[in-house]
């Protein structure tokens, strides 16, 4: 610890670096004093210029003793007929004096503008409230919460639904919340000149001819297009697509399932029955009761239609998951007939593509928004808010959610928004998509969230074609033995889980804010073991970067062969059987324009940036040394391993599965 309790000493040698991309500097001058144990030293100009890459020392007398010092204040000024520039400050060092062999450093690596006032830095590592032997320190963290609770207010998108940041422009979020990612040019050149053609696809062949041009360099697409009216590709993509979320096994046929054991026999084993396929757990359902009566968009001036789906699918004995029996709304009755694979072909593909349609909204607006960007942005305006910036699970958690309060006003500001692709294109417009985050919000469990409770409860872990559950039980396990060796360095037991008042306040908030207190969700609101702990943070990790890339990465493979996953449906569903003919099934689908427009968008999102950060690969100064730096190297020495074992097994699969393996999986959610 540096003090200057020396009277005869020439002074402390600050050294102030600015860090070294080229848009750090500023023109800009800097104050510094010393906060030290007895008293903080005046503030001194430093003369020399703030170049990126370089660094300014300056000597500091003070004239009363300041005891250790503990803590740096600097202030960014700007000069008057200069631009006011933010500065990126790395760190500063600061010996007793010019041949003090000892120097202690206080990291920034963070943007400064002048509007922030006076900024502290500490010299100390990460470290919990109990930790902090000095008042001076205590309250250095209570100042940094303040400060941020002031800043980062919890505002409403959907009353109901999880609470998110209260700003509407990705400037007032300031450089160190935002983001630039080099992203691919996306290849429109194909798609743009349909964007006036608000008709009907006219036919097969059409559609085909437009896919031949913009789906010929997607090998997944192209397996889509060969397959798509396939039983078994079907269930497999309910395993394998890219929403992985909604299927469960079911031993109990729900009540508005209007289905007998006769009716599903043909397509079960000679000696075996309904009952017993559910009992042997070879049944599973896929229920979308979440859209029920919920108000079709208008597309092209034009209304569109919903259902909501039950579709029962078998596990036989082929190693293949079929669907058996698909009824297109939720209350049974004369108008509501359950479609079989015995029927007309047209009737049992045209059920298949509306099952689609309502996997295709239930997958961009729950398993994807609000199962990610959402839950990431409540993650990160509370960690903001509650957890100050030395606290060990700040730091552990931000480089995988900074980015979403960026990423999430923009999708509010545009594709969320009036004019924007939901409202233009979809089906599930900006009438119905309150309603469905409500509801969604109301169908959340904490159970599904966790991977290992999620897989089991659905019944996931015994179908070997699975290889999302495969792939996403591996990456949770090393995740979490990476959270749980975190945990380990901070906290010696449950009762410093249970004192850190802080980590307390943290899950709180989160539990309130962002689970509107609903206690029937069952996440924590408080934590009475680090084990408890462990789990939810490995869960907030692993659904800002796991599972926001198995959803996301996924979406163009399977939506750019438009029968696959049609986004808005132009005619209603049917009544009746036999009532379509095969030539008639593409009447059913979005129109032309409409389909375009949300592919051009897909094809947007599903691209990663050039310069995406894979899954815990970290560039933050305080992965770099001490005890973490093991902890790092170990979980990416397990990813590794992961990520080859997923290769090999990919190699002997007609269709991969490449969306988990953990050199694809993006850090945190940026697209
Ligand atoms: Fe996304």
């Amino acid at each position: 610890m540096l003090g200057n309790s020396m009277l005869e000493m020439d002074g402390f040698h600050v050294t102030i670096r600015t860090s070294a991309s080229s848009l750090s500097g500023t023109y800009g001058s800097v104050w510094i004093s010393l906060v030290g144990t007895l008293c903080e030293s005046p503030p001194v100009r430093v003369e020399q210029h703030l170049l990126p890459d370089s660094a300014c020392t300056v000597v500091i007398k003070p004239k009363e003793e300041v005891g250790v010092v503990v803590l740096l204040r600097l202030r960014l000024e700007a000069q008057p007929g200069f631009p006011d520039l933010d500065w990126h400050c790395q760190d500063v060092q600061v010996r007793r004096s010019a041949e003090d062999p000892e120097m202690e450093v206080f990291p920034c690596h963070k943007w400064i503008r002048t509007a922030d006032g006076y900024v502290e830095l500490r010299n100390e590592k990460a470290c919990l409230k109990k930790a902090e032997t000095l008042a001076i320190l205590t309250d250095h963290r209570e100042r940094d919460l303040q400060h941020k609770q002031q800043l980062i207010r919890w505002g409403t998108f959907v009353e109901g639904g999880p609470h998110c940041v209260d700003m509407s422009s990705v400037t007032s979020l300031g450089l160190n919340l935002t983001y630039i990612r080099k992203r691919p040019v996306n290849n429109v050149h194909y798609i743009k000149g349909f964007i006036e053609r608000r008709t009907s696809w006219g036919s097969l062949q059409e559609l085909e001819t437009f896919f031949l041009f913009n789906g010929r360099e997607n090998t997944v697409a192209g397996y889509v297009q060969a397959h798509w009216h396939e039983d078994a590709f079907f269930g497999y993509q309910c395993l394998n697509g890219c929403n992985p979320l909604y299927i469960r096994k079911i031993h109990n046929l729900p009540p508005n399932l209007s289905i007998t054991s006769e009716m599903v026999r043909p397509f079960l084993p000679e000696d075996s029955s309904l009952e017993q396929e559910m009992e042997r757990g070879h049944v599973y359902l896929l229920d979308y009761e979440v859209l029920d009566q919920l108000p079709a968009n208008i597309v092209n001036g034009k209304q569109t239609y919903l259902s909501a789906p039950l579709c029962l699918l078998h596990y036989n004995r082929h190693g293949e998951l079929k669907p058996i029996a698909i009824q297109l709304q939720q209350a049974p009755g004369p108008q509501n007939p359950v479609f079989l694979p015995s029927d007309a072909a047209p009737d049992w593909l045209l059920a298949k593509m509306w099952v689609r349609n309502s996997d295709f909204l239930v997958h961009q607006l729950l398993s994807h928004f609000l199962r990610t960007h959402l839950l990431g942005e409540v993650c990160c305006t509370a960690t903001l808010r509650q957890l100050p910036e030395i606290h060990p699970l700040h730091q552990l958690l931000m480089p995988h959610i900074r980015s979403t309060l960026q990423i999430n006003i923009q999708a509010r500001a545009t594709l969320l928004a009036s004019k924007g692709v939901f409202d233009k294109s979809i089906a599930c417009g900006l009438e119905a998509i309150p309603l469905l985050i409500v509801r969604g919000t109301q169908r959340l469990r904490y159970s599904s969230m966790c991977v290992p409770d999620d897989i089991r409860e659905r019944g996931l872990d015994a179908l070997p074609i699975c290889y999302y559950a495969q792939d996403a039980l591996r990456v949770w396990d090393a995740l979490h033995r990476f959270v749980a060796g975190w945990i380990r360095l901070y906290y010696c037991n449950d009762e410093d889980v249970q004192h850190d008042c802080e980590l307390q306040n943290w899950i709180r908030e989160i539990f309130t804010e962002g689970f509107l207190g609903l206690t029937h969700i069952g996440v924590p609101q408080s934590f009475q073991t680090a084990s408890e702990m462990c789990k939810f943070v490995t869960m907030m990790i692993f659904s800002c970067s796991a599972l926001h890339a198995a959803v996301n990465f996924s979406q163009l493979d399977f939506n750019l062969w438009i029968p696959n996953t049609p986004a808005a449906m132009s005619r209603p569903p049917s009544q009746t059987k036999n009532s379509v003919s095969e030539e008639e099934l593409f009447s059913f689908l979005p129109e032309v324009n409409s389909s375009c427009h949300v592919l051009s968008v897909l094809a947007l999102l599903s691209q990663p940036a050039i310069d995406f950060v894979p899954l815990c690969q970290y560039n933050e100064w305080y992965f770099c040394s001490g005890a973490t730096v093991k902890l790092v190297e170990e979980v990416q020495r397990e990813l590794k391993m992961i990520a080859e074992d997923i290769a090999n097994r990919n190699s002997q699969l007609a269709l991969p599965y490449p969306y988990l393996s953990p050199d694809y999986i993006e850090n945190s959610v940026t697209i």
